[in-house]
């Protein structure tokens, strides 16, 4: 055990003494987690392999799972990776700062373990001042995933973090919540075809003002299929302690089939939170169920931002099942469909 000590800053001009002080405990190997334009990250010096292997052991994230390097400055980029491909300048032009990361080639000053052994890196400069004056005043590269435990939601508050956290990491900046509340887009340009490999916070229709024929291939999701290629193959992720439903199909047909969903939980004795947009959680407010809004239904932004934040609220309300349902499945919604569809872990119930 550590002792965390937490350093609440304002987001938009963050006290240069506070980072100073975040930044010299990464400079010392230590671990930072600190806000992002997307979720909090878990911050270490991205070519220290000891630093980097603390992040593993703090999340009790296997070693084959790579992890992102955060830069400040896009000169930093050549000390990371190498053969950077001019697409990767052009989309650090537009995206960058942004949700946006990159595979590109792993460079020598990035050791292995940040990429799980393979011979890429992803790359990506948040938009955050917290997070940029973290990365200038440390002047390293950044490696840092998401600060939760390995296959919790990820978090969006400073609370979120030190419910995993605390006392396994040095340093939390509390910037407060969150914008997006989703993670980054992931694109691979090591490839002889751009390809996403995570959707996020820069859409798919983003992408194709730059690369037209851009491919999504996310390994249980696409755009417009019906959901999954190989439930059991789905990655334990994102998963709240409660088990999630994914009712999919038309509001229409969806709201009855789970307010009978409902009646039958309850009458076995369950505890049932339900996590819709506003104005299909109305439907269940008075009903004796745990109720999470997300927002308005045609606000993708909205949706996204809270989404991490409902599945943590159900569970700390103790919720043995969580209900929702899938949201329309272009811009932000393929990242929240995405995200609904790792948590539920094949539990899909089409209407
Ligand atoms: O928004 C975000 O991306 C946040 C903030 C903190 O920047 N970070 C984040 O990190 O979500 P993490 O570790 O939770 O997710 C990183 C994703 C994983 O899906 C990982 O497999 C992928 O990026 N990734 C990392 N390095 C990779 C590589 N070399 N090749 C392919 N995928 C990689
Ligand atoms: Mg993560």
């Amino acid at each position: 055990m550590v002792k965390t000590l937490v350093l609440r800053l304002d987001a938009r001009q963050p006290d240069s003494h506070l980072i100073e002080r975040a930044a010299a405990a990464l400079r010392e190997g230590g671990l930072v987690a600190f806000p992002t334009e997307t979720v909090y990250g878990l911050g270490a010096d991205a070519t220290s392999a000891p630093a980097v292997s603390r992040i593993f052991a703090a999340k009790g994230r296997p070693a084959s799972d790579p992890i992102i390097v955060h830069l400040y400055d896009l000169a930093q980029l050549e000390q990371i990776a190498v053969g950077v491909p001019s697409l990767a300048y052009d989309l650090a032009r537009r995206f960058w700062p942004g949700p946006l990361t990159l595979v590109l080639r792993r460079g020598e000053r990035i050791p292995p373990n940040v990429s799980a052994g393979l011979e890429t890196v992803a790359v990506r400069m948040p938009d955050h001042p917290a997070a940029l004056a973290l990365f200038r005043a440390a002047d390293l590269p950044v490696a840092a995933p998401s600060a939760n435990r390995f296959a919790r939601p990820s978090a969006t508050t400073a609370a979120h973090v030190l419910e995993d956290l605390d006392g396994r990491i040095d340093v939390v900046l509390d910037g407060g919540p969150t914008v997006i509340g989703l993670e980054s887009t992931v694109l691979d340009l090591t490839k002889p075809a751009p390809a996403v490999l995570r959707p996020g916070g820069i859409t798919l229709e983003m992408l194709r003002a730059v690369i037209p024929d851009v491919a999504l291939v996310s390994r249980h999701l696409q755009p417009d299929d019906a959901g999954i290629e190989a439930p059991g193959m789905l990655l334990k992720h994102y998963s709240p302690r409660a088990e999630l439903l994914l009712f999919t199909g038309e509001p229409e047909r969806v709201i009855p089939r789970m307010q009978a969903a409902v009646k039958d939980y309850l009458q076995a004795g369950q505890r049932v939170g339900i996590l819709l947009p506003d104005e299909d959680a109305d439907v269940f407010e008075g009903a004796d169920v745990l109720v999470f809004r997300l927002g308005a239904r045609e606000n993708l932004a909205q949706l996204g931002a809270n989404l991490f934040t409902g599945l943590r609220e159900l569970d700390r309300r103790s919720a043995d099942v969580i209900l929702t349902r899938a949201v329309e499945r272009s811009g932000l919604g393929v990242a929240i469909y995405d995200r609904l569809l790792r948590a539920a872990e094949g539990r899909i119930i089409a209407c």
